[in-house]
C-alpha cells in the first residue's frame, strides 16, 4: 500500500512499486486529490499496467479546506516568523497542511483493502516522511511502515536517476517523453512548492519558468483587482469581486481567490528555511489565496481582538504552526492550541476591502459592525468624547515608577 507521493506516477514512484512488487508485496496504490494539477486517470492506469492490485484515488479537497487550510488562516500560520508580518514573507505550510488529511485517508484506505504495512516515496533527508509516518502512527499504530528510500537495499541500488532509468527499461515502466522539471515539485490547493535539484544553489535565483501558480509581478496587469472578504468567526465566507461575482462556498471561495492573486503575482517566496530533521534547504512557493486571506484576517483581528488576547494568539499560531510542520497534527498540543484559537476567534466577524495589483496585496479598509473594539470617538484627536485626559498623568506616572529608578541608577554608577 502506498501513499501519494509514492503513487503519483512519476519515474521515482513508479520504480518503488515495481520494486515493492518484485518484493512480493500486494500493492494498493493511494492517490489524494487535494487540487494538484494532475492527470488523474493516466495515473490510474499506469499504476494498474505496472500490477497494483488497486488504484484508489480519492477527492480530499473539501477536507483539506475545512479543517487545514481555514483552521491556519484563523491563527495566522507561518512557519519561522514570530511576529506575523503583512508581507508573504515567510513559509505559509501548504505542504504541511495537506499530509494530515492525506495521511488519514491513507489510513482509511489501508483498512478498507485491509492492507497492513504502508510505504511513501519521500526521502530520507526531508519533513514529509515524518508528517506521514507520525500521522500513520497517530491514526492506528498497528500498521507498520516500509520507507524505500531509508532501506539501503533500495538506496544502494538506485543511487541516481540513471539507475532509475534502467530499472523503468528493464521493468516496462513507460517514462514520461517530457522531461521532469529539474527540480521538485509538491502542488495542491494551498501552494505550489518548488524544491532540490536546480534550486539546491541557494544565492541562484529560481527561474522563471519554476511558477506555476503565479504569473511574474512584473508581467501582472496594470489595473489592480479589488475585491473584499468576509468574515464569520475568522472563517473566510464571501469574496465578493469589485463589480463582479459574490463567492460563498469555502472550496470556490478559496479557488477562486487562488486565481484572481495568482494573476497578479501575489504570494511568491523564495527561502531558506530549517526542516524539522536538522537541516536547512532553499524552497520557492506559491500560495496566491493563502497570502490574500492571511492578511484579510490579521487585518479585521486589528478590530476585533483584544490587544492582549492578540499578543497571547501570536505565540498559540507560532505553536500551531511548528506542530503542523513537525508533523505533530494529531497530537494533545495541536488540539489544546487548536480550542484556543477557536475561542479568540468567536468574534472575529467583519469585511476587508482588498487590492492586489503587481505582486502585492493591500488592504485599503475594513467594517466589523457586530464585533467592532475600535471606536471613532474614543480614537479621534478632535474629540475628548469618552476619555478622560487627566487619568493619563497617573497612568503615566506609575508606569514610570520602575523606570525612573532604573535611570537614576544609571546616572550614578554612569553608564550609558
Ligand atoms: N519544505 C516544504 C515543507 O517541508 C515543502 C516540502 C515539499 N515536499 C515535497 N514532497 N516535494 O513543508
Ligand atoms: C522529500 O524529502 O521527500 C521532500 C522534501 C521534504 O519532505 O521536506
Amino acid at each position: 500500500f502506498i501513499g501519494r507521493d509514492a503513487y503519483s506516477g512519476g519515474l521515482d514512484t513508479s520504480t518503488i512499486l515495481k520494486w515493492l512488487l518484485l518484493e512480493g508485496y500486494t500493492v494498493v496504490a493511494f492517490l489524494a486529490d487535494v487540487g494538484q494539477n494532475e492527470d488523474f486517470a493516466e495515473v490510474e492506469k499506469k499504476a494498474l499496467a505496472l500490477g497494483a492490485e488497486r488504484m484508489i484515488i480519492e477527492n480530499l479537497q473539501q477536507e483539506f479546506v475545512d479543517e487545514l487550510i481555514f483552521p491556519a488562516i484563523q491563527c495566522n500560520a507561518i512557519y519561522e516568523d514570530r511576529f506575523p508580518a503583512d508581507g508573504p514573507v515567510r513559509y505559509l505550510l501548504g505542504t504541511s497542511l495537506a499530509r494530515p488529511v492525506i495521511a488519514r485517508a491513507q489510513v482509511r484506505t489501508a483498512h478498507k483493502y485491509n492492507c497492513k504495512i504502508l510505504s511513501h516515496g519521500c526521502t530520507g533527508k526531508g519533513n514529509d516522511q515524518v508528517r506521514f509516518e507520525l500521522a500513520w502512527k497517530a491514526c492506528d499504530p498497528s500498521l507498520s511502515v516500509i520507507a524505500p528510500w531509508r532501506m539501503p537495499a533500495f538506496f544502494n541500488r538506485f543511487q541516481g536517476r540513471q539507475d532509475l532509468l534502467k530499472f523503468a527499461a528493464e521493468n516496462g515502466i513507460p517514462v514520461s517523453s517530457t522531461p521532469k522539471a529539474p527540480w521538485s515539485q509538491d502542488d495542491n490547493l494551498a501552494h505550489c512548492s518548488y524544491e532540490s535539484g536546480i534550486l539546491e544553489k541557494p544565492d541562484v535565483p529560481a527561474p522563471k519558468t519554476v511558477w506555476t501558480r503565479t504569473v511574474d509581478p512584473l508581467e501582472a496587469p496594470d489595473i489592480p483587482t479589488k475585491f473584499s472578504v468576509t468574515f464569520r468567526a475568522g472563517i473566510p465566507v464571501k469574496l465578493q469581486v469589485d463589480g463582479g461575482e459574490t463567492v460563498t462556498g469555502s472550496l470556490e471561495l478559496f479557488k477562486a481567490l487562488n486565481d484572481i492573486a495568482g494573476r497578479n503575482g501575489v504570494g511568491r517566496i523564495d527561502i531558506v528555511e530549517s526542516r524539522f530533521i536538522g537541516l536547512k534547504s532553499r524552497g520557492a512557493y506559491d500560495s496566491p489565496a493563502l497570502t490574500v486571506l492571511r492578511l484579510a484576517h490579521i487585518d479585521i483581528e486589528g478590530m476585533t481582538v483584544d490587544s492582549k488576547v492578540r499578543q497571547i494568539m501570536s505565540w498559540i499560531g507560532n505553536q500551531w504552526s511548528q506542530c503542523l510542520y513537525n508533523g505533530m497534527y494529531f497530537s494533545p498540543e495541536r488540539e489544546l492550541l487548536e480550542n484556543s484559537v477557536l475561542f479568540s476567534q468567536k468574534h472575529v466577524h467583519g469585511t476587508v476591502d482588498m487590492m492586489v495589483y503587481k505582486g502585492a496585496a493591500h488592504v485599503l479598509s475594513r467594517s466589523a459592525p457586530e464585533s467592532n473594539l475600535y471606536s471613532e470617538e474614543q480614537a479621534s484627536m478632535d474629540t475628548l468624547e469618552g476619555f478622560s485626559p487627566e487619568d493619563t498623568s497617573g497612568f503615566i506616572a506609575i508606569q514610570a515608577i520602575r523606570l525612573e529608578k532604573y535611570g537614576a541608577a544609571k546616572i550614578k554608577h554612569g553608564e550609558p
